[in-house]
């Protein structure tokens, strides 16, 4: 049913985000009926314009999404869902450093609980850049726009990246827990949107098949890849401080691991299925320095062919240094210290500019213990891999081997193959229509909790440290376990070559 009365209230509204993700979610929801009557949607942004300027940019921007390569694809703008969600908008031009930003937001939001019957309840929406995060907090508290009274709640959404390390997760985390409760606080990532990553708890969780074989016992490796096409777009002032690690492996590629490696929920209450979470990320070993310089890789795209276009150097891209030394690649192998996965490595690598989009998570099973199949016909081992396709072309592939026909007994390997699209419907989104939605019902579950945060920063900060000590050195050998990499990539790596060491799915395959 639809989600109770409430206000959101966007700082950030014109911003990339807003138009990109969160308005065209929420018109997602419109069109679902997932919003109540009672809803209403305040921007806020230091710019002055006018609330139809700000509906203008949001439209045009979500005609842009039609046709797009993005996953948001509105086939048509439906009119009567974005007529109703503007009838619902207000807009407030203020700064985030200025109390009285927040004294006029009280006003609005007052007015809007007597004239809009939204129950006084609100939520908060940080899409903003992450020195603003404590900014809004401070200035919501200070205010007294936090404190929940008289059954209104009151929620904060946290964008990502939350805090660029350890020690700046954890005082930004300490800040904004003297000022609120950990139960207001949804710190957002989301992939957990993403019905395939949801999909990978039924999959274990679900099936009796799966999970008996999920360990050391069974299984060799995991690789989790998530490779973009795109490359940094318009968000060059964001990514060059930010770099692949830090904006992908804390929170979205660590997501996808603790959902593959976490032990069974005792429910899914959002505290029990955190408990697992912040477990199996606390067991990932610490690197130590030697273990980053040789299980860590980095690396920058050039430029080069990716999707049969001709693309820029990273160097070259708007508003990127010339000399720039962020990584748009990187890969690492990681260890879990527990008893299901100790021995166990976990191959990581996201990048941009990669040859295909391309996010999925390959286990790779124990090989057969003993060959039969020997001989002239039978070239190769056909490893079991267990393939979820988190996009595009979602889905779970088990990949076997079988005997070809013919009268010599030679092996192929195939593939058992379940496509998403095949069996469901699946409506055109965003993946953060379920998150606002689980915002506004008060549903924790997708979201990190602050241990949770604390613990995938503990697992990087190695490697932020070494990297810290010196530039990367340059040299063009392509990198390791980066079959999707765009072509004349220069890869920077710390000394060692873990190449040839790597196992690579994709390569198995070519
Ligand atoms: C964002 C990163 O969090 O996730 C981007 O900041 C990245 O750099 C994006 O492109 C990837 O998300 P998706 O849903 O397109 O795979």
């Amino acid at each position: 049913g639809p989600a109770p009365a409430c206000t959101l209230v966007v700082f950030g509204a014109a911003g990339d985000l807003t138009k990109r993700l969160v308005v065209p979610a929420l018109y997602n929801l419109v069109s679902e009926r997932r919003l109540s009557e009672g809803f209403r949607l305040v921007g806020v942004d230091h710019n002055r314009r006018s609330v139809e300027e700000w509906r203008q940019g949001l439209l045009d921007q979500l005609r842009d999404s039609v046709g797009s390569d993005a996953e948001f694809q509105a086939e048509a703008i439906d009119g009567t869902a974005w007529r109703w969600l503007c009838e619902r908008m207000s807009y407030l031009e203020g700064d985030l450093n200025d109390p009285e930003t927040y004294a006029r937001l009280r006003e609005h939001l007052a007015e809007l609980e007597r004239s809009a019957g939204t129950a006084g309840n609100c939520l908060f929406y940080l899409a903003v850049g992450e020195r603003f995060f404590g900014v809004a907090v401070q200035g919501l508290a200070a205010a007294g726009l936090l404190a929940e009274a008289r059954g209104r709640w009151r929620r904060v959404v946290i964008e990502k990246p939350f805090g660029r390390d350890l020690a700046s997760a954890r005082a930004l985390n300490t800040k904004i827990l003297t000022m609120m409760r950990e139960r207001q606080i949804y710190r957002i990532d989301h992939f957990l949107g993403k019905e395939t990553v949801q999909n990978i708890m039924a999959l274990r969780f679900a099936n009796g098949l799966f999970e008996p074989l999920w360990n050391r016992q069974h299984i060799d490796h995991v690789q989790i890849t998530a490779a973009e096409t795109v490359g940094v777009e318009h968000r060059a002032g964001f990514y060059e401080r930010t770099g692949a690690l830090r904006d992908m492996v804390p929170n979205h590629v660590f997501q996808l691991l603790a959902m593959t490696a976490m032990e069974p929920p005792i429910s899914f209450d959002a505290d029990a299925v955190r408990d697992k979470k912040a477990e199996v990320l606390q067991a990932i070993r610490p690197l130590s320095r030697r273990r980053v310089l040789r299980d860590v890789v980095r690396g920058q795209y050039d430029a080069g062919t990716v999707l049969d276009r001709t693309v820029e150097a990273y160097r070259r891209e708007p508003g990127v240094a010339p000399d720039s030394a962020t990584e748009t690649f990187v890969a690492c192998k990681l260890k879990i210290e527990n008893w299901r996965w100790a021995g166990v490595p976990f191959y990581l690598r996201t990048g941009k500019r990669m040859r295909k989009r391309w996010t999925e998570i390959a286990v790779r099973f124990h090989q057969a213990p003993y060959t039969l199949f020997r001989g002239t016909h039978v070239e190769r081992m056909h490893p079991n891999w267990l393939i979820l396709r988190i996009q595009p072309d979602e889905g779970i592939a088990l990949e076997f081997a079988a005997k070809r026909p013919g009268p010599a007994v030679a092996l192929s390997s195939v593939s058992m193959d379940f496509a998403y699209r095949s069996h469901f419907e699946m409506a055109p989104r965003t993946g953060y229509e379920t998150l606002i939605y689980d915002c506004m019902t008060g549903d924790a579950t997708l979201f990190q909790r602050a241990d949770n945060i604390e613990a995938g920063w503990r697992a990087v900060q190695p490697i932020l440290d070494v990297w810290a000590e010196a530039p990367p050195s340059i040299s063009r050998s392509t990198p390791p376990a980066a079959t999707a990499r765009p072509r004349r990539m220069p890869c920077w790596r710390a000394t060692g070559a873990p190449g040839a060491r790597w196992p690579d799915r994709q390569k198995e395959h070519d």
